[in-house]
């Protein structure tokens, strides 16, 4: 598929994905958002709608039995799915950051081995970098892999430690895993493995009780001396962490997409009842207050849906100045959808703060796009260091 824009314009297959994806999410996708919230469940409906429309992991290769759909693609597919349910869409936002890293640096053996049972919609894959004392100072964490060549040993590896934080643990099948493989070496001392959730010694903690994303669990990841296979290492021993970093650079321009998404839910569902609610004999929307709220919340979205997508142009691509893109696309369309979705709920006024619209759920929803995959505090570092390093434009 293209990812040209020309002239300046997004080719017609990019319409007809978020048109597919759409009447999907529409139909199968935002009936069950609610009760996913309430519940705080897992919306196996929303997956198997998903799944039925390839939409549950569209990034994997058509040679891997996916989708095969571009990293622009994929975002609108993401930012649709947000728009309906923000759980759901960390369906195949989480499938793509838990498998990008075999993408990227895995054998061609490994990609035969855990890509399809994601394109086929039977296993799910999650991404293990956060740990209880390394959140934002990732380098800093202290799973801990082993060389297994004592007696009985595989010349494999055996894996200790805990990560926290994880979506979709204890749902996904499979689990990219950063751990330390030189102690003292920091950034440079860390590898990347594939672990599979019925690997014995691996479990799975309670899930966190929060604010948002109630129906995409969120929860610690254990393992015990769980012993992993020489070919269970993604890439080259030392080099997890840059792969670590390389994936979120792709994987923030989904964070981005699924902001952009909640933001347009709540507007969209706004704009309809800023037109249907009468007060002072006329409907709300012909107050200059309500017009300039709306019309502020729009102009950020359209801003943020065009670096969101100038940045999935680059991911696809793998620009250098992708770093930048990434973070600064995250970054900005994650703080407007924190605004815009409060903003939104003022729209509504007491109805807005209710259970009875689902603007409250957004407003709640959007507010883990501005911690997850790295802090905004973090995003603004990693910009200013590629200021720095003049690979911002
Ligand atoms: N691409 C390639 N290599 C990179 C890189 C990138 N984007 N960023 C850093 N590296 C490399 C560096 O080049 C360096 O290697 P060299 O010394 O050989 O040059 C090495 O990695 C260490 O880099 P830094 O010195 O920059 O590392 P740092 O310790 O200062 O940390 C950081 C940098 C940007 C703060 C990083 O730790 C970071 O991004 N922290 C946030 C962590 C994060 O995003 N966590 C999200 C968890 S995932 C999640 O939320 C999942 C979920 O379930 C949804």
């Amino acid at each position: 598929m293209s990812t040209g824009f020309s002239p300046y314009q997004l080719p017609e297959e990019y319409a007809d994905i978020r048109a597919a994806t759409r009447e999907v999410c529409d139909a199968g996708v935002a009936p069950h958002a609610a009760e996913a919230d309430a519940t705080a469940t897992f919306p196996e409906k929303s997956y198997e709608a998903l799944k039925s429309a390839d939409l549950h992991a569209p990034h994997i290769p058509a040679e891997y039995g996916g989708a095969g759909i571009d990293a622009l693609g994929t975002a609108i597919v993401i930012e649709e799915v947000a728009r309906a349910c923000a759980s759901s869409s960390l369906i195949p936002a989480v499938n793509k950051l838990g498998s990008l890293p075999l993408l990227l640096d895995g054998s061609e053996a490994m990609k035969r081995a855990y890509l399809p049972p994601v394109a086929a919609g039977d296993a799910m894959f999650s991404y293990c970098l956060s740990e209880p004392e390394a959140g934002s100072d990732a380098a800093s964490m202290t799973t801990r892999a082993v060389r297994d060549t004592g007696v009985g040993g595989t010349g494999g590896w055996v894996l200790n430690g805990v990560k926290r934080w994880i979506t979709n643990a204890g749902v996904s099948e499979f689990y990219t895993v950063f751990a330390v493989t030189e102690p003292g070496a920091g950034a440079k001392g860390i590898s990347a493995f594939v672990v599979e959730k019925g690997d014995a010694g691996v479990s799975f903690g309670k899930p966190e009780k929060k604010l948002g994303i109630k129906g995409s669990p969120t929860a610690e990841v254990y393992f015990d001396s769980v012993r992993l296979p020489a070919d269970r290492l993604i890439g080259e021993v030392g080099q997890g962490f840059s792969l670590a970093m390389r994936t979120l650079d792709h994987t923030r321009v989904t964070i981005a997409a699924q902001a952009l998404g909640i933001a347009q839910g709540a507007l969209d569902a706004a704009t309809s009842y800023a037109a249907e609610r009468e007060q002072f004999g006329k409907p709300i929307a012909a107050f200059q207050g309500v017009q300039f709220i709306l019309a502020d919340a729009a102009m950020k979205i359209s801003a943020a849906r065009e670096l969101t997508y100038a940045a999935a142009a680059r991911s696809e691509r793998g620009d250098a100045d992708l770093t930048y893109f990434g973070a600064a696309a995250k970054c900005f369309a994650s703080d407007a959808a924190m605004q815009i979705t409060t903003d939104m709920v003022q729209v509504l006024g007491g109805y807005g703060y209710t259970q009875d619209f689902p603007l409250e759920r957004m407003m709640r929803d959007a507010k883990i796009t501005q911690i997850y995959e790295g802090t905004n505090q973090i995003q603004r570092i990693v910009i200013a260091r590629e200021l720095q390093r003049g690979r911002a434009f």
